[in-house]
């Protein structure tokens, strides 16, 4: 089985980015990342994927005038690696329409929480988790899910649960929910390596 090219999207610190890296040194995650593109000059995954040779891109919209011109500096760099998917590891911004249609089915989307619930515009980092606390939830946790036209709204391919504890802050909660993300992420990515991930009627299928 020939690794699975990916793409790693992200805008801060890329502890997911990095979590997929180690994944793939230990033989768990059957893929290799061939380029990260940030949005962020500052993103702590910059940093790692540079440290690990990987080719780190930045492309921010607002140093784009034209629109055409900004999807195709996201574009180009996807085909010029071949890239099969895109991870959307930590990244705050929406994909452009033209590179969800490219990559049908092929961007994945990590969300610290059980969408469809806490999902959304302005629902992100710690956001969601202030979020589910001020609701007073007793379990949130992680969805990996396909990336479509709408914002976090995409076909679901993994959740799992996350207790709330008595006396969370948003930051412990984060911590806890992050552990696990770091897990289900990798294994996320390779049911797609290993083919087993078909798509219909908006449903992710797993085959056994
Ligand atoms: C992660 O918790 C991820 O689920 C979240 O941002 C954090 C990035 O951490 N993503 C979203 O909220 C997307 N809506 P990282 O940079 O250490 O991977």
């Amino acid at each position: 089985m020939n690794p699975l090219k990916l793409a790693v999207f992200a805008s801060g610190r890329g502890s997911n980015f990095l979590a997929i890296l180690e994944a793939a040194r230990a033989g768990r995650l059957s893929a290799e990342v061939k380029v990260v593109i940030s949005n962020n000059p500052e993103a702590g995954a910059l940093v790692t994927a540079r440290e690990n040779n990987i080719p780190a891109i930045v492309v921010s919209k607002k140093d784009y005038t034209d629109r055409t011109a900004f999807v195709r500096a996201m574009l180009t760099p996807l085909s010029e690696h071949r890239v099969e998917m895109v991870i959307l590891a930590g990244y705050m911004k929406k994909i452009p329409p033209e590179v969800v249609d490219a990559f049908e089915h092929r961007i994945l989307n990590i969300h610290p929480a059980l969408l469809p619930s806490f999902g959304g515009q302005g629902m992100y980092g710690h956001h969601v988790h202030e979020a589910v606390l001020v609701q007073g939830c007793r379990v949130t946790g992680v969805t990996v899910h396909l990336v479509d036209r709408d914002y976090d709204r995409g076909p679901i391919v993994a959740q799992r649960c996350v207790p709330v504890e008595e006396g969370d802050t948003p930051d412990t909660l984060a911590a806890r929910v992050l552990k696990v993300e770091h897990q289900i992420f990798s294994e996320s990515i390779q049911l797609f390596a290993e083919g087993r991930v078909t798509v219909t009627g908006g449903r992710v299928r797993i085959r056994p």
